[in-house]
């Protein structure tokens, strides 16, 4: 019947979604799991909930379309990035809890490494920041903390891999392999040749015999193994989900932009075949690779806290019982009235990239109220967008016309007015939801032969299209009162 099976592992739920060949969602299943905080500043997560969630839904997605498995033409897969796991060969056991991107552990490796001098060359080989948000601290930290690491590494043993290739482990009963969108997330990989950097291993101590072969993001990548799914499914697409999504977007064309607001922010613009090395502090990275086609980058700015500012005010501060109220209750007031809040709570990323710095709401009076604090939480998060995108028009080499939007806080109307309004760029929102999905099965479609380029053209559909409504004057001061305020945080943490 030709449909297409899209394995979405984010951080904090798997899901799995049936698309058919038009590109529509025939079924959905999403299973949630926990993430710990075993000391401040750690997260980690389950590597085998992961597995069990994500091979769980994909059951249930299946026999919920009422297919079987044989009506699947291909799987692609999505994941979130930079989380770590190690894990037995043999055993197929995991080794450790896994390291999940927003743990911070690794800061004083990092802060090692920058004293010690290689932060620009490190910068160079990979186009990251020296920050403990990427792969290989984390992966150096659990070959120094796990028992048995090491001995298992020397008998060949030992795998490290990100979700991507954790999932390809198990979904295939042993292939060790990761995608090129996804090593180039691990602070590993010469984004430049697209193979681990040997410098770099050597640099970090890290075996080169524990890491996973690097394949294209489209290719037939293998098969799931029998009895997992009813059929002996081909995987035709691994994907970052941010590159997943830039692709669901059908950001194809170097300049073309998309944001992501989930936990975090995530902005990516394709730049094509060409690395653009950041000077305005953002990361370059790979965006994809298609099968025998060159490899495609991106500029990426990645904002640790949005979605998140909003989960704060509703667990931390009881301001709202469920997320999406939190809308209403910053309708209630005409404006923040000066309130402004950095959200700074894990530090802040692009472009700031400052590991220890800590919130603030600052400018409160004695009129502020419930309203005022969460219409500055939620412009919180379009002001850092709009200190991404700065920083992305001032590397890109042409102006940024549109932003295409997703994700859970893309559905609040209020924001993405007020998105528009401070970037003074037009923001656009799909009739998809599942963006990231999509990104993923489109990539696996075209693979497969499913799809051809002119056909997946026309599955992005306009749902709305928010235009500033503010005078450039009026942006400015906008912009001015925040970066003020951010200043502030930098320099008390500085
Ligand atoms: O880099 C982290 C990112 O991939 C996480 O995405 O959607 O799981 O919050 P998400």
């Amino acid at each position: 019947m030709g449909c297409l099976l899209a394995l979405d592992q984010g951080t904090t739920s798997s899901r799995a979604i049936v698309f058919d060949a038009q590109g529509q969602v025939l079924a959905m299943a999403q299973k949630p799991f926990a993430l710990a905080t075993p000391q401040p500043g750690w997260v980690t997560q389950d590597a085998w909930a992961i597995w069990n969630t994500q091979i769980g839904t994909a059951q249930e997605a299946i026999s919920q379309a009422g297919l079987l498995a044989g009506d699947i033409a291909a799987i692609g897969l999505a994941n979130q990035r930079e989380t770590t796991v190690l894990w037995d060969k043999a055993s197929g056991k995991p080794l450790a809890p896994a390291l999940v991107w927003q743990d911070r552990r690794t800061a004083p490796w990092c802060q090692a490494l920058r004293e010690a001098g290689h932060e620009a060359r490190i910068q160079h080989i990979t186009g990251l920041k020296l920050d403990p948000y990427f792969s290989a601290g984390k992966l150096a930290w659990l070959l120094q903390h796990t028992p048995q690491a090491r001995e298992l590494a020397s008998q060949g043993r030992l795998a490290f891999g990100t979700i991507d290739s954790w999932l390809i482990f198990q979904l295939t009963r042993g292939l060790h392999v990761t995608d090129i969108s996804n090593a180039a997330r691990t602070m590993l990989m010469d984004i430049h040749s697209g193979q681990w950097s040997a410098e770099l291993l050597d640099l970090f101590d890290i075996p080169a015999a524990i890491l996973p072969k690097i394949v294209p993001s489209g290719s037939l990548i293998g098969h799931t193994a029998a009895g997992l799914l009813g059929a002996q499914l081909p995987l035709f697409a691994a994907m970052g989900d941010q590159q997943a999504a830039l692709f669901g977007h059908g950001c194809v064309h170097a300049g073309m932009a998309k944001n992501t607001y989930g936990t975090g922010c995530f902005m990516l613009m394709n730049t094509g075949s060409e690395v653009i090395h950041s000077q305005h502090q953002l990361l370059s990275t790979v965006a994809w690779q298609q099968s025998g086609q060159p490899t495609q980058y991106a500029l990426e700015g990645s904002v640790f806290m949005a979605g998140a500012i909003v989960q704060w005010l509703r667990d931390n501060l009881d301001f709202v019982r469920h997320s999406h109220e939190i809308e209403a209750l910053a309708q209630q007031a005409d404006s923040s009235e000066g309130v402004v809040l950095v959200p700074a709570f894990t530090g802040l990323g692009a472009p700031y990239w400052q590991a220890d710095a800590r919130a603030s709401l600052s400018g409160l009076t004695r009129g502020t109220g419930k309203a005022h604090i969460a219409r500055a939480a939620l412009e919180a998060i379009a002001f850092q967008v709009a200190d991404v995108l700065n920083a992305m028009q001032q590397d890109a080499p042409t102006p940024l016309t549109e932003l295409r939007v997703d994700g859970g806080a893309s559905a609040n109307n209020m924001l993405m007015q007020f998105q528009a309004d401070i970037l003074g760029v037009p923001v656009l929102r799909p009739t998809l939801t599942e963006i990231t999905a999509f990104g993923a099965v489109k990539m696996a479609g075209l693979a497969c032969g499913l799809f051809n380029p002119s056909d997946v053209a026309d599955m992005w559909q306009l749902e709305r299209r928010f235009d500033s409504q503010i005078s450039a004057d009026e942006r400015q001061a906008r912009l001015q009162q925040w970066q003020a305020a951010v200043r502030q945080v930098l320099s008390a943490h500085g």
